[in-house]
Formats: structure tokens, C-alpha cells, sequence
């Protein structure tokens, strides 16, 4: 592989997204003996009950070394010889859920963090399901041990994570693996996802991301469709074209479907139609509303993770039997100051005939959002539901900071059902109400609406703004700002990009209803 010098055209070759390749994966087992090879050995330790004895140490000795057996808390032991020990916090009994589980493993693997192969001993579940269990561990272990590498070369690195075991002598093992098998696909999707957000703008264009996508679509029974600038000019994509005019890198409208199939691959009825639609900007530089050089814009090569997002959950339907049909919008483009840029008092037509009025360049999302929102309308039959992702606004990291994102949407059953998901994948969110008395601010002058609301709200004035080209389906909004990415290690998210969504995303589809209205 040739290492990047500068210019994207200069590096053909290299991957921006490793996790692609099959070969980078960890190896995953479940076991009832320890295995050779064993860096270090996980045992589980809550904050009542016996130590286990073969950790050689009590309670006192333990709390004197600062370990009480909370959840987060991880202690290596040193040993003469063997795979060392790391006794992990699994908290109170009473109050053990998935998402202590999944912290708890991601504890362990930061503690053993240069050791290449983990072995978990499972706790005792506390009426958690094994397979459940098993999943969350596998997450949060992969999830802890991810790094972006491909752009580390000189530097010390971490090691990668090359084996994990589940040692396990007494749940029932086909469950167990099924939880494990679940696991290693919903976490290789998040990599992929951080993968593509991490990957600096100038070896990630739209371009780029379309051959990304079309390989992951062919690996994971997805249909494709791409659509380039002339294709998107003749869709009447006025959103894509405008945000885009600025660049020298064309757009890419990427088009994913996903179909359930039965065992032997002939489709089979859906239980539900799902339309997602995704910001896929490939760096935001505020176009000629020019940001300025601080570091909190370094983000804004991550401003493509809702279509990270999407394409990553997508990956995973096939493998996990998905029932529900999805159809998937990915809205590639970047965001830049060139003498072609849209300037402000331009006037955009969105798909479907809407004009708007630009009056902040740097509110580029919803322009290129609007697009996709109204193909997906357009589909026939129409979706049962629309849920679009995006790293809209500060204002939403502003008002929730960055462990929840903010869900908004026309229809409470289906917000209630990203709010499910949100909670079972631990990519948490917080409602915010869709308050129309907002939406006066929208109004231009000259246009049938502007593109920016005023100074307070304005993740709520986004969403007004999104809403006005759903068409009246049920629809929710993730606006993803704050949470997609993380300063430093925290639990299960790794510093840089968090991959937040896919998860969400996957148990949003999998567990997917229809609204009662919808179904035909
Ligand atoms: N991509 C940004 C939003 C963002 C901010 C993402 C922080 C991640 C972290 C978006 O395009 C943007 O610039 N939004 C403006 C909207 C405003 C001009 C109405 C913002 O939030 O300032
Ligand atoms: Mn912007
Ligand atoms: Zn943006």
C-alpha cells in the first residue's frame, strides 16, 4: 500500500477504511477451557459477594488498591507467569443491564489494553439474557480496542486486538455464541463507520466514498445506485448542486436498498419499509462563510458520519436477518469557498420544486438533507417511516453536550421507537419538541423559505425546517452534532470518531413496526 503523501489523486491506493477487510478482524470464540495464548484473563468482581480465589486477593486488598468493583473499574494483577489477571467492576447485582455489561467490558480491555489476546470469564448475568450479554461484552470489548491506524506510522502504536475468547462452563453455549456472532457484526459495523469519519477529508471524498460503498454493498447483499452531478442536476437536486458549487470534488447521491431475503435468497414480504437519509458532508468548511482555524473545526471531517451511519447499519442487515425493507440516502458532498460557491441571497430549488433562500452558508446540511428527504417520499409505495441522521447543529451539542443526541420528529411512535433503540445500543438521545410557533422564523423574503432560523433553538428550527419535506410520513430527526465524536477514551467510545448511530440504527430496523396509520 502507498502511504499518503498529500493529494488524494497522488493516493489511490490507500484505504481510508481498513475495517473493510476481512483481515483486519479479530477472532472471536467461546470457550469452556482457558485457551493457549492468553494475554490476560478478565474475572468479573461486583461490589458485594465473594472474591473469586483464584485472583489471590480479598476485598481490603483490593479496595487498597482502589478497586471496589464498581462498574468502570479494572485492575491489573500482576503475576510471575501466565496471562495476567484483571479483576473488572460489574457493579450491584440489582442494578445490572446491558449497558453496565458493555462498559464494563470496555473497562477491561482499556486496563489490558497492550495484550492481543483477551479471554472474559461471563459474570453471572442477573437475568440478563446470554445472548444479549454476550453481545454487549463483544461490543464493548472491540468498540474499547478501536483505533484508527492506517495514518500512524513512525509512532508507537497500540496493538491491535487479534484474538478474544468468552470463557463460559455454564450458560448454554449455542446462546452464547449467537450473542457473540451478533456482537462481532454490529462492532465491525461501528469500526467502519469511525473508520470513514476518521479518515481525513482529502483522502475521503464523495468520490471515494462511492467506491467504499459500492465494495461494502457488494460484500453485504445490498443494491446500489449512485448519482453524479449531471444525474443530480436532472433530479432537480438544487440542495446537493448548491452546496457543492463551491468545490472542485463532484457530489455523489449514494442510493443503498436492502431487501429481506429467505434462506435460499428469494425476497420475502417485508414487515416494514424504512427510508433513511443521511448528511454526508465530506468537510464542512462553512463555504464562504469561512470557518475559522480553530480546532473545534478539525470535526468537521467528520461532518459525513450520519452517512456513516447508514451505510455501517446497512452492512449489518443481511447477516443479522433483518425483516424490514431500507432504503438508504447518502448525501456526499463537501462544503467549500471556491469562486462558484453559492453566496448568500442565492435561491435553491429543492427536489420537488421547493426555492430557498440562503442566508448562512455554514447551514449547509439541511439543504443537502432536504434532497434526499423528498426522494424518499417519492418512493412507491411510500415508506411506512423516514428517520434522517446528521451532524446538523452546534445548537443541539450546545443544549445536551455530547452523550445524548437530540431526536425530534412529526410522529411519537416513531421517535418512541429510536428512543427504544437509543437505550438497548447505549447511543443515547433526548427529545426535543417540534415546535411550529418556530417556524415563522423560516419564512424569506424572497423564497419560500430561508435556510436559517434565529439565534436561540436552533436545532428546532432545523428540524422545522427538515419537516417541511417529509410530506407529512412519520418522521424522526437524529441530529448526531454532539455526539460523534469523543476528545478522549471514554468506556466502549474511543477518541475521534464514535461511530455513533450505526448501532442505534440497527436495532431501530431490526425491531421496526410500522405505525398503525402506514400499514397497508
Ligand atoms: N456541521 C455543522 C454542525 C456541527 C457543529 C457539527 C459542531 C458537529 C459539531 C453544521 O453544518 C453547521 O455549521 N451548523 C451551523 C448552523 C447555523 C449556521 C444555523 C451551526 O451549528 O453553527
Ligand atoms: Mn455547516
Ligand atoms: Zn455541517
Amino acid at each position: 500500500m502507498t502511504f499518503p503523501t498529500f493529494h488524494a489523486e497522488a493516493v489511490s491506493d490507500f484505504h481510508p477504511a481498513p475495517s473493510v477487510d476481512e483481515l483486519e478482524a479479530t477472532q472471536i470464540q467461546v470457550s469452556q477451557s482457558l485457551p493457549k495464548g492468553a494475554g490476560s484473563i478478565g474475572i468479573a468482581v461486583g461490589v458485594e459477594g465473594e472474591v473469586p480465589r483464584e485472583v489471590g486477593l480479598n476485598r481490603t486488598q483490593l479496595a487498597a488498591a482502589g478497586f471496589e468493583g464498581k462498574v468502570g473499574q479494572a485492575l491489573v494483577i500482576p503475576r510471575a507467569a501466565g496471562p495476567a489477571f484483571v479483576v473488572v467492576g460489574i457493579g450491584a447485582e440489582a442494578e445490572r443491564d446491558v449497558a453496565s455489561l458493555r462498559h464494563a467490558a470496555a473497562a477491561f480491555a482499556r486496563a489490558g489494553g497492550h495484550y492481543a489476546h483477551l479471554v472474559v470469564t461471563l459474570p453471572d448475568l442477573g437475568g440478563i439474557a446470554p445472548d444479549v450479554a454476550a453481545q454487549a461484552i463483544v461490543e464493548g470489548v472491540l468498540l474499547a480496542r478501536y483505533r484508527y491506524r492506517p495514518l500512524k506510522r513512525t509512532s508507537q502504536q497500540e496493538p491491535p486486538l487479534e484474538a478474544l475468547t468468552l470463557l463460559s462452563s455454564s450458560l448454554p453455549l449455542e446462546e452464547v455464541k449467537r450473542g457473540v456472532e451478533r456482537g462481532r457484526v454490529t462492532a465491525r459495523a461501528a469500526e467502519l463507520a469511525r473508520d470513514l469519519s476518521n479518515a481525513p477529508a482529502t483522502l475521503l471524498t464523495a468520490r471515494r466514498f462511492e467506491e467504499i460503498a459500492r465494495v461494502v454493498a457488494a460484500s453485504s447483499g445490498l443494491d446500489i445506485e449512485v448519482f453524479d452531478e449531471k444525474a443530480l442536476s436532472k433530479l432537480g437536486c438544487g440542495g446537493m448542486l448548491g452546496v457543492n458549487a463551491g468545490s472542485a470534488e463532484p457530489p455523489r447521491l449514494i442510493k443503498l436498498s436492502y431487501q429481506p431475503k429467505d434462506a435460499r435468497g428469494q425476497p420475502i414480504a417485508a414487515v416494514g419499509r424504512v427510508s433513511l437519509v443521511g448528511k454526508g458532508i465530506m468537510y464542512d468548511s462553512g463555504g464562504l462563510g469561512l470557518k475559522p482555524n480553530d480546532l473545534v473545526h478539525a470535526a468537521m471531517k467528520t461532518d459525513m458520519s450520519g452517512a456513516a451511519a447508514i451505510l455501517a447499519a446497512m452492512s449489518a442487515l443481511s447477516s443479522l436477518g433483518a425483516r424490514s425493507s431500507v432504503t438508504g440516502y447518502l448525501m456526499c458532498t463537501d462544503n467549500m469557498p471556491g469562486g462558484k460557491a453559492m453566496r448568500l441571497g442565492d435561491v435553491l430549488t429543492a427536489r420537488g420544486g421547493k426555492t430557498i433562500e440562503v442566508l448562512n452558508t455554514d447551514a449547509e446540511g439541511r439543504l443537502v438533507m432536504m434532497d434526499g428527504l423528498v426522494l424518499a417520499t417519492e418512493e412507491q409505495p411510500p415508506p411506512d417511516a423516514i428517520l434522517d441522521i446528521a451532524t446538523l447543529t452546534g445548537a443541539c451539542e450546545r443544549a445536551l453536550g455530547n452523550d445524548n443526541a437530540g431526536v425530534i420528529g412529526n410522529h411519537q411512535g416513531v421517535v418512541d421507537q429510536v428512543r427504544a433503540a437509543a437505550e438497548k445500543s447505549d447511543e443515547t438521545v433526548w427529545q426535543f419538541p417540534l415546535d411550529r410557533r418556530l417556524r415563522k422564523e423560516l419564512d424569506s423574503e424572497v423564497a419560500d423559505l430561508k435556510n436559517v432560523g434565529g439565534v436561540n433553538a436552533g436545532q428546532i428550527t432545523a428540524a422545522l425546517f427538515l419537516e417541511e419535506f417529509v410530506a407529512g410520513i412519520p418522521w424522526a430527526h437524529i441530529d448526531m452534532a454532539g455526539t460523534s465524536r469523543v476528545e478522549t477514551d471514554k468506556s466502549w467510545r474511543s477518541k475521534g470518531a464514535t461511530g455513533y448511530g450505526t448501532r442505534l440504527l440497527i436495532e431501530f430496523l431490526l425491531a421496526f413496526s410500522a405505525p398503525r396509520e402506514t400499514r397497508h
